[in-house]
């Protein structure tokens, strides 16, 4: 297992929910912790936060320039964990797909991981880790929402081709189930209530339960291309 102690830990997405829960996890670990996000003001809100000497940068991911300019600035680093996402919605009936639309909710999630691979695999330590983060709508399709399926789908996807590509660098992913980030308490207790539950575990996951998996991917020397679900047993109903 390897020690996060003295590591350098970049979290694109930590200026909250479970990015930030990551970021406090590793650097309770000792890690060195650099936080990504595209507000600055947010982003040095939450590296002050976090306090620990953590370091908050801006990063746009869908922009190539902003995204290469955030590793050359980080230089050699152990582990990335990306947690970026928007929450800009691609519901709807298929048979009003607005195509445009629903490409442009590609940007952060799957071409802004894939633009921080491309940079992170020229500063990673060979025996680091990448970490993304995927949807349990990927596995539970829900009428209205075959897009958010199919691109939870492509975290996934892209998290297992970097595996073989970028080997022997490890890359993994984390599905979440319902976790109480602040956007998703945003959402108020009754909808939090209809997602949860039915579950195994009828209640929404904290952020620090999330947290636990990425620390478990970064430390676990011998596992790579896998996807870990956090999701309060919602894979098995
Ligand atoms: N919470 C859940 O229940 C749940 C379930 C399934 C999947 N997920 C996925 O898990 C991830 C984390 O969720 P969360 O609840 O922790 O969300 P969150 O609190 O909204 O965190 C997302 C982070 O991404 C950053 N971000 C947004 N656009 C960005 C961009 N263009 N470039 C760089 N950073 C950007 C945001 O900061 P700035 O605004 O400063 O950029 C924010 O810190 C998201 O991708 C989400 O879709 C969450």
């Amino acid at each position: 297992m390897a020690k996060l102690d003295g590591a350098k830990v970049l979290v694109i997405g930590g200026a909250s929910g479970v990015g930030f829960a990551v970021a406090a996890a590793a650097l309770g670990a000792g890690a060195q912790v650099v936080v990504g996000s595209s507000q600055a003001g947010r982003i040095e809100a939450a590296a002050r936060a976090l306090g620990g000497g953590a370091v908050g940068r801006t990063v746009d991911v869908k922009d190539e320039a902003s995204v290469a300019a955030f590793f050359e600035a980080a230089g050699a680093f152990d582990h990335l964990v990306f947690t970026a996402g928007d929450w800009g919605h691609m519901f709807g009936p298929t048979r009003e797909l607005d195509v445009e639309a629903s490409k442009a909710r590609m940007e952060v999630r799957f071409w802004g991981a894939a633009r921080a691979a491309k940079y992170a695999s020229r500063e990673i330590a060979k025996d680091g880790s990448i970490t993304l983060t995927g949807g349990m709508l990927a596995h539970r399709p829900m009428p209205g929402a075959p897009l958010t399926t199919a691109s939870a789908h492509t975290t996934e996807g892209l998290a297992m081709g970097l595996a073989r590509d970028l080997a022997p660098v490890r890359v993994n992913a984390v599905c979440l189930g319902l976790i109480l980030s602040e956007q998703v308490q945003g959402m108020g207790e009754g909808a939090i209530k209809g997602f949860t539950a039915n579950l195994p575990l009828p209640r929404g996951g904290t952020v620090e339960e999330a947290a636990e998996a990425y620390l478990y991917l970064m430390r676990n020397t011998y596992v790579t291309g896998q996807v870990i679900r956090v999701d309060g047993g919602g894979s098995l109903v």
